[in-house]
């Protein structure tokens, strides 16, 4: 192997081992197999006990003849049983690559045989495949991946032998990094799962439903990216959103439910549950939890500097903290609460504009009633 595709493989390791999310690193690995074979197209095959589950597929002829949408319709997932018959089966039962010049001539007695079907169908023409397993650290056939017509100025050729090496160190570390990919999906299901939980218990309590907290994650989220801020960065402050409560869990009940208003000495221990939010979320290393002390500590803070707990001002404010504020009052405003019944939609809009550059930030406001189609959704 020379050099040159020696680097090009470390590359590809380093980029697929960063990629987190499932499905885009699936058609990663198959974008980056193409590059490196000449292939058409491919698919990934995901081996889960004796099924095997189609997860991926690229074609560029097909894809320039059908067009993106139709070729979505067609990678739909199904599941097919691992037998030696198919030849992705034959890769994931016998643990072997199939390295097949033209499928066409595959002798009659073979255990695999090729499956028409495809081509017939979409009217495209298989003639070469290699078909590789794909192996995790544990030497288990985890995956197989399966490239079709190697390409050579537009016609369909063998698969090369060195081709077939690098496919095959490439493959152990898409297998490897789809592992962890998997294992990570799992990782932030438990991690969202446990927070929402969480959230719920503290607004339970406070007699508010699990809606509110979904509420104010929505508006929060919108008002996110209707600033411009990445997927990524708005999906943080989605799960940040419902802990902006914790604290809550630290006030009595004598308070928390309290019919009518609070005295002053009520109103003090009340206020409390922004700083006590931030005990109970301090010193995390985790990403979502650390935003959540932040959005906990500062959602009642307010722009002209006359808020709690740290009478913060303006930008000196955490941008989550000033999203969170303006969601949660909106969606306090027009909902019931123990103390208070909804305020019909006109008065919320006007204390949200009153408070335009006292209580919120004004371009925050300006954001959110230009959106109001959208708001009306979520409620
Ligand atoms: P909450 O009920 O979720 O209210 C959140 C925030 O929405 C309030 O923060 C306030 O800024 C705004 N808000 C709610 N209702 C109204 C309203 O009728 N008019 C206006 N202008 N703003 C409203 P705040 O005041 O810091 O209160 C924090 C939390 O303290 C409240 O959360 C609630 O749990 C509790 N709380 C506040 N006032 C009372 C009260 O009079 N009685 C009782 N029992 N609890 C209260
Ligand atoms: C809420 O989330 O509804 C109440 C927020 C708060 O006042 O602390
Ligand atoms: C809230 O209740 O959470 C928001 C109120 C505020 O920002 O003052
Ligand atoms: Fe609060
Ligand atoms: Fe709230």
């Amino acid at each position: 192997m020379d050099e040159k595709v020696f680097q090009k493989i470390l590359d590809i390791g380093i980029a697929l081992s960063s990629e987190h999310d499932l499905d885009t690193l699936l058609n990663k690995i198959l974008s980056k197999a193409q590059e490196i074979t000449g292939a058409d197209g491919g698919s990934v095959y995901l081996v889960k006990k004796d099924r095997l589950i189609f997860k991926a597929s690229r074609n560029c002829t097909l894809l320039k003849k059908l067009g993106a949408k139709k070729m979505n319709e067609l990678v739909k997932t199904f599941e097919l049983p691992a037998s030696k018959k198919s030849m992705a089966g034959y890769a994931a039962v016998t643990g072997r690559t199939l390295n097949i010049p033209n499928v066409k001539n595959i002798p009659a007695d073979e255990e695999y045989f090729y499956d028409p079907s495809f081509d017939k169908k979409y009217d495209y023409d298989t003639v070469s495949m290699l078909v590789i397993p794909m192996r995790n650290k544990q030497d288990e056939v985890t995956g197989v991946l399966q490239l079709i017509n190697s390409l050579e100025n537009g016609k369909p050729v063998p698969f090369k032998e060195s081709q077939e090496k690098i496919i095959s160190s490439f493959s152990s570390q898409a297998a490897i990094a789809i592992e962890n990919a998997a294992l990570n999906d799992l990782l932030e299901q438990a991690h969202f799962d446990t927070i929402f939980r969480l959230s719920e218990a503290a607004e339970y309590r406070d007699k508010e439903t699990a809606n509110h907290i979904k509420r104010v994650s929505h508006y929060a989220k919108l008002l996110f990216e209707k600033m411009g801020h990445n997927k990524e960065e708005c999906k943080l402050l989605f799960w940040s959103a419902p802990m902006h409560d914790i604290g809550k869990l630290g006030i009595p009940d004598a308070i928390l439910q309290k019919p009518g208003p609070l005295t002053s000495e009520e109103r003090a221990i009340m206020e409390q549950h922004a700083a006590i939010g931030a005990l109970v979320l301090k010193d995390s290393a985790i990403p979502v939890i650390a935003k959540s002390r932040i959005v906990a500590l500062t959602h009642h803070e307010k722009y002209d500097g006359s808020g709690y707990p740290q009478k913060l001002k303006g930008e000196a404010i955490p941008l989550e903290g000033r999203v969170v504020a303006l969601a949660d009052v909106y969606d306090a405003l027009s909902s019931k609460r123990v103390y208070k019944p909804p305020m019909p939609e006109e008065k919320a809009i006007a204390i949200l504009k009153e408070g335009a550059g006292r209580h919120f930030d004004p371009l925050l406001v300006k954001i959110f009633l230009g959106e109001m189609k959208k708001i009306k959704e979520i409620r």
